[in-house]
């Protein structure tokens, strides 16, 4: 029997205030590698920026992992809601032997850091993985040196849960990791 946590999700859509969320498509590939192409952006990511065909096979996986049964990745483009422009990816990947749990990567353009859209893409990735998803755990690890993660993660409820050594090779060595996380009772509490 398929655990209730792995009920397959189709063309997500997840709505905030100033930001939401859909599925990538194939013609999101410039306006991730603003993302994952940026020196800045990737600073504090365990590998170098990517090349513009580097991110058209991450859209590719994500396109993929849409039509997976059971379905484990999500890779959502992160739009504003304003103007419509993609400004950010997030990810959310559940774990295959532990289907209540899942991790949440995101990343959004450096031109829009620093005016709380970060913390409003954590608290979404959160509603999506607790009400859409029903998903029990949602964690997230960062960089020890990566400040507005830590500050977004928090505000956003996911309580800091301790670190991991080496838990990640970059391309400047191993690197450690401070896990983040909210369960769902907490954060219906919120
Ligand atoms: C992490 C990230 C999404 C945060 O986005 P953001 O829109 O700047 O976040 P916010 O504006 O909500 O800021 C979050 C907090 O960090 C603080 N902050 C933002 N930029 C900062 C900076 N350069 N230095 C210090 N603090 C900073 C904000 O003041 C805010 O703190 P507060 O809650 O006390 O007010 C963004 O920095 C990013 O995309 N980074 C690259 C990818 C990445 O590192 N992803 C995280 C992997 S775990």
């Amino acid at each position: 029997m398929i655990s209730r946590y792995l009920l397959r999700m189709r063309q997500v859509v997840c709505t905030g205030t100033r930001l939401w969320l859909r599925e990538v498509t194939e013609a999101d590939v410039a306006a991730l590698h603003a993302v994952y192409g940026d020196p800045q952006a990737t600073q504090y990511m365990p590998f170098s920026p990517r090349t513009l065909q580097q991110v058209a096979a991450l859209v590719e996986e994500g396109v993929r992992s849409a039509a997976a049964e059971p379905r484990l990745l999500y890779v959502l483009a992160v739009l504003d809601v304003e103007s419509q422009e993609v400004i950010g990816v997030a990810r959310l990947h559940i774990d295959a032997e532990r289907p209540h749990s899942a991790e949440i990567g995101l990343g959004l353009r450096p031109d829009r850091w620093g005016r709380g859209m970060g913390t409003d893409l954590v608290r979404l990735l959160l509603a999506f993985g607790f009400k859409q998803l029903g998903l029990h755990r949602v964690w997230g690890a960062r960089s020890p040196a990566n400040l507005p993660a830590q500050l977004a993660m928090l505000t956003a409820g996911m309580v800091e849960e301790g670190r991991l050594r080496h838990h990640v090779s970059t391309p400047a060595g191993w690197r450690d990791s401070v896990i983040h996380a909210a369960l769902d009772g907490e954060w219906a509490e919120r």
